[in-house]
């Protein structure tokens, strides 16, 4: 039998990304039979052939017929419909950021375990084709002793003029740059492991008030002896018609470095290792979000079904509250760093 899903915010990611996971052809163990959204108009206008609407995630818990909440509505709006998930006794997957403040990662992390549950944090990059480039030269040696990664990503977080401004302006007043940046974050853990020992950052606004910056450039350590620094932007041509991204991962080692690089239009990704052991050119595709969150869903209902494969790559409420850390240790330091 699938795992049964109910599945909170039909905003633009949940709508559009989320939701066709549930219905693409390799979707796996999976069935979504339940929505919810606190906006009726989003609720009626969600197209595709669902058992069950819900105006509130309560409501839902309570009646649908699901086995696991797929919960995209909005890192302040996490805390509270993860633990009545966990309360009613379902496993959850939670869009990143994971929650408002380290205490809620830390409570929801807690709750999870012990009501023996699944909790995982949607940090969907670490199923993209770059990662999985990336883990086999690291996984072969050919870098020696990683010492330093450098991260760049820098694009405009949808436009701050147009349609979906105001939506962009909802998410910039909670993370700022690190709404999207905080990827990097936990790619950087991803591929060599450890926990944050130091996060310093200075930000930028851009012309824009919100109180995290929407550019920033974080400089960390993590305690396994690698550098990480990272520049990430929503504001990165955000005031302007044409839409470049940068998206940049240069990896330093004992052995061996590489340099990726997605194309401007970010449709593309040239990745370069140069080492003792091999020199390698790889293109690739980008794919969307979607193809990301197929493989993220199965390794969850793998995880849910006990095989420890599924740990390996699946992100948990561990790796969310550490990027969390990072992400609030990152914006308090922009933010005393801002001018006037
Ligand atoms: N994984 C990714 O790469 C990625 C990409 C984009 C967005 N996201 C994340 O997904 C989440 C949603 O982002 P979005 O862009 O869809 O935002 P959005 O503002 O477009 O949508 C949020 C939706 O949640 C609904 N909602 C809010 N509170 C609710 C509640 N208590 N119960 C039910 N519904 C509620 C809203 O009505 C809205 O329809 C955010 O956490 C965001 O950071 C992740």
């Amino acid at each position: 039998m699938p795992m049964r899903f109910g599945l909170v915010g039909l905003g633009q990611h949940g709508r559009n990304a989320v939701a066709p996971a549930f219905y693409h052809p390799e979707a796996g163990d999976t069935k979504l039979t339940a929505v919810c959204d606190v906006n009726s108009a989003a609720l009626a206008a969600f197209e595709r052939p669902v058992a069950a609407r819900f105006p509130d995630h309560r409501t839902m818990l309570a009646e649908a017929e699901i086995d696991a909440l797929y919960v995209a509505a909005g890192m302040d709006r996490h805390f509270r419909i993860v633990t009545d998930a966990i309360a009613a006794g379902k496993h959850v997957v939670v869009e990143k950021p994971m929650a408002a403040t380290l205490d809620e990662c830390r409570h929801m992390t807690e709750a999870a375990k012990a009501a023996g549950l699944v909790l995982a944090v949607n940090f969907e990059s670490r199923y993209s084709e770059e990662n999985e480039v990336l883990r086999r030269w690291i996984d072969a040696g050919h870098f020696g002793r990683i010492e330093a990664l450098h991260f760049a990503n820098l694009w405009d977080g949808h436009k701050s003029f147009g349609p979906i401004r105001e939506r962009r302006a909802r998410l910039m007043e909670l993370a700022g740059a690190l709404d999207c940046g905080i990827h990097k974050l936990d790619q950087a853990r991803f591929l060599v492991g450890g926990t944050w020992s130091k996060v310093d950052a200075v930000g930028a606004w851009m012309g824009e008030d919100f109180t995290p910056p929407t550019h920033i450039g974080i400089i960390g350590m993590l305690d396994v002896g690698v550098m990480v620094t990272l520049n990430a932007s929503l504001s990165w041509a955000a005031h302007i018609e044409p839409r470049p991204m940068v998206n940049t991962l240069e990896i330093g080692g004992t052995e061996g470095v590489a340099l990726c690089r997605s194309s401007l239009d970010f449709r593309t990704m040239a990745m370069d290792l140069y080492s003792r052991t091999l020199c390698e050119h790889v293109d690739l595709d980008s794919h969307g979000h979607t193809s990301h969150i197929v493989l993220l869903l199965r390794d969850f209902v793998a995880a849910v079904n006990g095989q420890p494969d599924a740990a390996q790559r699946l992100p948990t409420g561990e790796d969310g509250y550490w990027a969390q850390l990072a992400t609030e240790k990152a914006n308090q330091a922009a933010r005393a760093s801002r001018p006037g």
